[in-house]
């Protein structure tokens, strides 16, 4: 699966460094070409030599110990097809962050513009340090995946998170990252995200559960496929492409038709409210002596509908989201809103669609096709969407 891929592993001085020789087996038994580059301290909890036997290459550590033309930092950073660094240590982070290069891994960290995937492991306090967080936020917003630690039983005696992940995960990302090719390239993307918010006075507001991870997901890999990416949302995210964060419909639409023209593909992953309050009150409501409240609302726009209306050569999906009766209130949906596929979701189950981390999915086409995409996380999802509209 892996084979002609070239893997930069890179370990850093924490206790679960032990745990990255399993990894390093699973890479070279599926045909990759592991490079191992460690900081010095990362050899107080595994040996070089045990690495390297694992690997079945050098393993890298000092950044002077120069044997060819090309320093080191730079060819193994051209070398590489992605680079993982696990366990990363708060220090790691921190140095990476903010371009220092005093060791071999940071160095070839700032050497390096291709996939990076970080799986940091650390103390729980170290983990809610806010420079550590503010930190992490900037790796984010590079483009840079950071899979979390997990909470439980920490060695250094703690209960909290700060566990390095399952090395499934990281396995998995690293599979992910290499499967992408650039079918985007040149092409711009707009995604919407996050459930609309629609205030009925300064206080209250109604809106749903959706929480924008689908939609992050699909801006992600959009632009992993080399795709100019703006992403339209209601939620706080860090990314390395243009962010647009709105609230209501109404801010969302406003948004949309701004950048609608000068793009490709639209992908309307937003839980759109389909109605407002009517009366917006400028002061917080006041209780009464009722036992009920009534509120008037009225109809949004509807934003996908308008879109497919106006079209000229824009690719528009749509997604849905149905409790009951998935393909038939999808199909009916496709046809009411005019867009050249819809995404169905089934939020009926707690294990896929809102705010989990995985997803299925059906995707029908305009002219009648029907695709089933089973149980997967969302960035495999979104990858599958990604390739089937561009088919
Ligand atoms: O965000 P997550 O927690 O990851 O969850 C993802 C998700 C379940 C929210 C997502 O995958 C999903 O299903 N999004 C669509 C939810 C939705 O609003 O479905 P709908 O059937 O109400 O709307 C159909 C389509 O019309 C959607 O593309 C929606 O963006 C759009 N719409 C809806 C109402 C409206 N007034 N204007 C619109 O454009």
């Amino acid at each position: 699966m892996l084979s002609g891929k070239t893997i930069l592993v890179g370990v850093t001085g924490g206790i679960a460094a032990y745990k990255i020789c399993e990894l390093i087996r699973n890479f070279k038994k599926n045909g990759a070409n592991v490079k191992v580059v460690c900081t010095p301290n990362a050899l107080n909890f595994v040996t070089k030599l045990t690495l390297q036997n694992l690997s079945q290459n050098e393993v890298y550590i000092q950044e002077f110990d120069v044997k060819e033309w090309k320093p080191e930092h730079i060819s193994l950073a051209d070398e590489a097809d992605v680079m993982v660094i696990a366990p990363a240590t708060a220090n790691t982070i921190s140095k990476i962050a903010n371009g220092y290069a005093d060791n071999l891994l940071t160095s070839i960290a700032c050497a390096y513009n291709k996939k990076m995937i970080i799986a940091p492991a650390m103390n729980c306090n170290m983990w809610n340090n806010q420079v550590i967080k503010e930190n992490l936020s900037k790796l984010k917003s590079r483009g840079i995946e950071i899979l979390e630690p997990e909470s439980g039983f920490l060695a250094c005696g703690y209960l909290g998170k700060g566990r390095l992940c399952s090395l499934d995960k990281i396995y998995n990302s690293v599979v992910e990252a290499l499967s992408f090719s650039e079918i985007l390239k040149d092409k711009k993307v707009i995604i919407t995200s996050g459930g609309t918010i629609e205030d009925i006075d300064p206080v209250r507001y109604i809106s749903n559960y959706s929480s924008g991870k689908m939609g992050f997901a699909i801006a992600n890999a959009a632009k992993s496929m080399g795709a100019d990416v703006v992403l339209i949302t209601t939620k706080d995210f860090e990314a390395p492409y243009k962010i647009i964060k709105v609230k209501s419909a109404i801010e969302m639409q406003n948004a949309l038709n701004d950048e609608f023209e000068s793009t490709d593909i639209v992908i309307m992953a937003a839980a759109v409210a389909d109605y407002r309050i009517k009366n917006y009150s400028e002061n917080k409501m006041k209780k009464s002596s009722d036992d009920t409240l009534t509120l008037e609302f009225i109809k949004n726009p509807d934003i996908l509908k308008e879109l497919c209306e106006k079209k000229s050569n824009q690719i528009i999906v749509g997604f849905c989201a149905e409790s009951e009766n998935l393909l038939e209130n999808a199909k009916e949906k496709i046809s009411k809103k005019g867009c050249d596929f819809l995404v169905a979701n089934d939020i009926s189950r707690n294990d896929i669609g809102f705010a989990s981390d995985d997803n299925e999915v059906t995707i029908l086409s305009g002219s009648g096709e029907c695709k089933k995409f089973s149980k997967a996380s969302k960035a495999t999802i979104a990858r599958q969407i990604l390739e089937y509209i561009n088919e």
